[in-house]
């Protein structure tokens, strides 16, 4: 028998080298894998910028209180007996334990007791009680003295956020600046009815681009049917706005073109029946407005290849028991675990992340330029001019010096 062989001739597409594009249009593919990267975008971005917490209805009674993680920081969200909502690192200053165990909870008679030596904290972060205190000689160990390492919080919307930065350039309202002005009247008076974690076998920005980039919406049956069948959706077009947010201009969806019913009552504040809008907050965030339901999401970075996906859906706070059944139904046929897109989107980005891995795939390209509109990379390519910022690595090759916020070719 003869041999059967297939030599690896060139077909017209050069692996090896990018085709002549500018450097934003490209993306260096070590970026997803590096763990030195990895651990840097923790620090310069997770802990160095406002980083989405939870949903103010989340903690609604004094004493509630929310526990997240931010880049392995564990936080506690805390509103206390005087309605003030605020955050603490989640870490007794007495030799580190985990001060509240429980995701979420309420703190009752305003006073939480360390399960490790006793040590008492009030919702305002005071310590009040140090059991046997006569063992400390040095007098400033005492309760007077003593509280829980303050994190600064914000909240705009109902949407909490944290920055682990001691000092924060910027508030939250200038860091959001005009991103969240689509979005203010859905978000007003809402509360969380749905919540859901997905492990997502892959870098945490293949997540972010696929939520800011409508050319992939060809991956859904959903979208494919009820938006890209219409003439005029690709025209929807992309806001950019500064620090890397963008939003997505309202367009109409065709749900009864899937079977999927109209959303033509009890639609959200300032949003008319069937209108659909999308705001995405850098780093990590995705808020999507699908007239009469909110789905928020987020992301906790674990491993270069591992991400914890939270999935928030919301509602109006004042819906009656029929009013949420229509609702948490609608949110469901999209976005719930047995919904249609987000499984997709996650088995696209862990086919992605594999073939990452095996670095045999050196570029990505973010290369599309369509005016703005739906299928233009530009949301990608502003995402990453802010990663560059803050990490000060060049996207396109991670190697590159990146001196004065510039990027060189080496
Ligand atoms: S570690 Fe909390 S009281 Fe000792
Ligand atoms: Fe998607």
């Amino acid at each position: 028998m003869g041999t059967l062989s297939s030599p690896a001739s060139k077909l017209g597409w050069d692996w090896e080298r990018v085709p002549g594009l500018p450097r934003t249009h490209y993306l260096d593919n070590r970026m997803y894998t590096d763990e030195a990267l990895f651990n840097d975008e923790k620090e310069k971005i997770f802990k160095a910028q406002w980083k989405f917490a939870c949903h103010e209805s989340e903690v609604p009674e004094p004493g509630g209180y929310r526990v997240i993680n931010v880049a392995d920081t564990a936080v506690a969200i805390i509103r206390g007996a005087d309605n003030i909502l605020r955050a603490f690192l989640n870490i007794c200053p007495h030799r580190g334990a985990k001060l509240l165990r429980d995701v979420q909870g309420t703190i009752k008679g305003d006073r939480t007791t360390c399960f490790y030596h006793h040590w008492t904290f009030t919702t305002a972060g005071q310590c009040t009680t140090i059991p046997l205190p006569q063992g400390y000689s040095n007098e400033e160990i005492n309760a007077d003295n003593v509280h829980l390492k303050a994190v600064n919080l914000e909240s705009l919307h109902g949407l909490v956020f944290v920055n682990l930065s001691s000092s924060p350039s910027q508030t939250l309202k200038d860091f959001l600046g005009s991103a969240m002005e689509q979005i203010e009247a859905p978000l007003s008076d809402l509360e969380v009815f749905h919540y859901h974690r997905v492990v997502v076998k892959a870098n945490w920005k293949l997540f972010v681009e696929t939520n800011c980039e409508g050319y992939h919406e060809l991956l859904h049956l959903l979208n494919r049917t009820t938006a890209l069948s219409q003439p005029s959706y690709l025209q929807r077009k992309w806001l950019l706005h500064p620090n890397g947010h963008h939003t997505f201009q309202p367009a109409n969806i065709a749900y009864n073109k899937l079977k999927l019913g109209d959303r033509g009552t009890d639609t959200l504040n300032g949003m008319t029946p069937n209108m659909h809008v999308v705001t995405d907050l850098f780093p990590d965030v995705m808020i999507n407005v699908r007239s009469t339901v909110v789905r928020i999401d987020s992301l906790i970075p674990v491993e270069p290849g591992l991400t914890i996906l939270e999935c928030r859906g919301l509602g109006p706070k004042s819906d009656t028991e029929t009013q949420r059944r229509a609702r948490v139904k609608q949110h469901n046929q999209v976005w719930g675990p047995m919904g249609r897109n987000l499984p997709e989107d996650i088995w696209a980005i862990e086919t992605q992340w594999a073939n990452m891995t095996a670095h045999e795939y050196p570029y990505s390209l973010v290369a599309r330029e369509d005016n703005d509109q739906a299928t233009d990379d530009s949301p990608v390519r502003s995402f990453y001019a802010k990663w560059q910022e803050l990490t000060g690595v060049s996207s396109f090759d991670i190697h590159a010096p990146f001196k004065n916020g510039v990027a060189h070719e080496q």
